[in-house]
């Protein structure tokens, strides 16, 4: 494929079927990128191995671990005399973040939300330390099951009014973002079921959305086969996103 290739990254936590098909799509010419490298929230995801085996760099930043370390160390619960052990990262700016994020209902109390940017925040600049020496010009969430607070995305999206992470997510946004996508699709009892990949913002699954597609869910379809309908588009849908990002199409 003639044109410059665009340096990619790649977010995964578990299977890397998405993963999958993004790197078969930039060995056979239908993306021209580079994945640069995949990382994952979840130590042994089976995608890494997908990314090995295609001889992309791979790492891990265990965010169930970080989480835990961070909660024991607010409750006091670590270190003998109670001294912090948690350190957030420089720049960290709590009241600004909180202003801008979208992800938890103001609702829910404020140390709540506290604790979900700070613990966050610790996890998020171990990936910017992975990710920052690749110089990518986008990131590619392939089943990445974690949310990006403000002072990730920040520090990806520096450019204003660009936006330079790509989603997928298994529903037809903006009905049913969350984690469970076609399993709430189906739970409803929707007809239709799809996929759609969009920017991230700073809410959850609420980003400009980039592509869509849809599936029909016949009678007695079951929950499966609602999920494999959806995967076999998402295959084909999140490749043809990234080649039009790749293009300066979207
Ligand atoms: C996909 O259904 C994707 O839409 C959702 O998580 C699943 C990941 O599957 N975000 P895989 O790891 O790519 O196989």
């Amino acid at each position: 494929m003639v044109g410059k290739k665009i340096k990619i990254g790649t977010l995964i936590s578990g299977g890397g079927t998405n993963l999958q098909a993004i790197i078969d799509s930039c060995t056979d010419g239908r993306i021209n990128a580079q994945i640069m490298f995949t990382g994952s929230d979840v130590p042994g995801a089976k995608g890494l191995e997908r990314a090995q085996k295609a001889g992309i760099d791979t790492f891990v930043v265990d965010y169930s671990k970080i989480i835990r370390h961070v909660k024991d160390d607010l409750t006091g619960s670590v270190g003998k005399n109670n001294m912090s052990s948690v350190i957030l990262p420089k720049g960290f700016n709590l009241e600004e973040i909180r202003a801008k994020q979208n992800l938890i209902n103001k609702d829910k109390g404020s140390e709540r939300i506290d604790f979900f940017l700070k613990s966050r925040a610790v996890a998020e600049q171990k990936l910017l330390d992975h990710i920052s020496p690749y110089e990518i010009d986008l990131l590619v969430l392939a089943g990445f099951m974690r949310t990006l607070t403000p002072y990730f995305i920040d520090r990806i999206n520096t450019v204003p009014g660009k936006f330079r992470i790509m989603n997928i997510h298994p529903a037809l946004l903006p009905s049913f973002p969350g984690t469970d996508g076609y399993g709430d699709t189906f739970r409803y009892g929707c007809k239709v079921g799809g996929c759609t990949v969009h920017y991230i913002d700073y809410g959850e699954d609420t980003g400009p959305i980039i592509g869509q597609r849809a599936f029909q869910i016949e009678d007695g379809d079951t929950l499966e086969v609602v999920k494999q309908k959806g995967l076999a588009l998402e295959w084909q849908l999140y490749p043809e996103c990234i080649q039009k990002f790749a293009q300066g199409l979207v």
